[in-house]
């Protein structure tokens, strides 16, 4: 199987996945040789420091093989993303990619013999959500009927969020006064509408007052940050964004919890002080990354 988002996930793959990597967690000894002998071919068009790590360190712990491959440095440059995922995945067990276009995901996707792991495109980041759902679970020992609030651009991780959020029961608020087109997929916000659990409002305030969790991004994507030609809308982007940046006066009356996928923007999307508070469980978070990555490695190579 191929985990290019959550469409072909049940709730129930989904919840025993999330179960999967808290087991995982704290009985890493009993999955010492579980990818004995495999090898998973990291693939990046794009910067990571997260998803590149924890791919790399959770094959290493299972008894497996990562190689990271940089785009720029290969032939899939110069030649068709079918042909050379043909060839790829021939050689390795597994392919996890973090692509540009979700397109170029579906091509290798179809091209390949082995799993493909979408390791984020401009549409979705499921393996994320994946952490996030399992730091929700550990938390609170339960998903269902807790609230979560995103507050930031809808991007491919707020897809995913409310992906994610409406398969397992988790009610997802977003507070989303900018819309990335390039995210567009109004199919799974259809879907989402349908479950009830999905909600949306620029009323921030009113949105944190009972949030178990509140979850914020970057308000720029990766690939835009340091492009000069993206600064004009980076700058637009900050003024409309700065009255929903997640600060102590928003979290005044508040004891969610507060989490961010990383990379931070410190003084943007979430003032410094709150990285630290001790309501923000951020940094565990991010940690989780390697957990849910074994899970989803053991899941998608059976
Ligand atoms: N959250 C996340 O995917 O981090 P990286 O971009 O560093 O991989």
């Amino acid at each position: 199987m191929h985990l290019l988002n959550f469409k072909n996930l049940s709730s129930q793959e989904l919840l025993e996945l999330i179960d999967k990597a808290i087991e995982v967690k704290y009985n890493p000894e009993k999955y010492r040789k579980a990818l004995d002998g495999m090898s998973l071919a990291m693939i990046f068009q794009k910067t990571s420091t997260r998803t590149r790590v924890s791919f790399e360190v959770a094959m290493t712990q299972m008894g497996g093989h990562a190689i990271y491959i940089d785009w720029r440095t290969t032939n899939f440059t110069i030649a068709d993303i079918y042909d050379e995922t043909q060839y790829l995945s021939r050689n390795v067990d597994c392919i996890m990619a973090r692509l540009l276009r979700h397109a170029d995901l579906q091509v290798m996707a179809k091209a390949s013999k082995v799993p493909v792991i979408n390791g984020c495109d401009e549409k979705y980041h499921p393996s994320q959500v994946i952490a996030d759902l399992m730091t929700i679970k550990e938390k609170m020992g339960r998903l269902k009927g807790v609230k979560l609030v995103y507050i930031g651009v809808h991007n491919n991780v707020c897809n995913s969020l409310i992906e994610g959020c409406t398969k397992v029961g988790v009610k997802i608020t977003t507070v989303t006064p900018i819309f990335n087109e390039h995210s567009r997929d109004d199919e799974l916000l259809e879907e989402a509408r349908k479950t009830g659990l999905w909600t949306t409002t620029l009323d921030v305030r009113e949105a944190v007052k009972d949030a178990d969790f509140v979850y914020t991004d970057t308000w720029v994507d990766m690939e835009f940050f340091l492009d000069p030609k993206y600064a004009e809308e980076k700058e637009r982007r900050i003024k409309l964004m700065m009255p929903y940046q997640v600060n102590r006066d928003l979290l005044k009356d508040s004891n969610a919890y507060i989490m961010h996928d990383m990379p931070i923007h410190r003084g943007y999307e979430i003032s410094a002080d709150m990285i630290e508070d001790p309501r923000s469980i951020i940094y565990e978070q991010s940690e989780n990354r390697l957990y849910s990555a074994k899970a989803i490695l053991m899941k998608v190579l059976g």
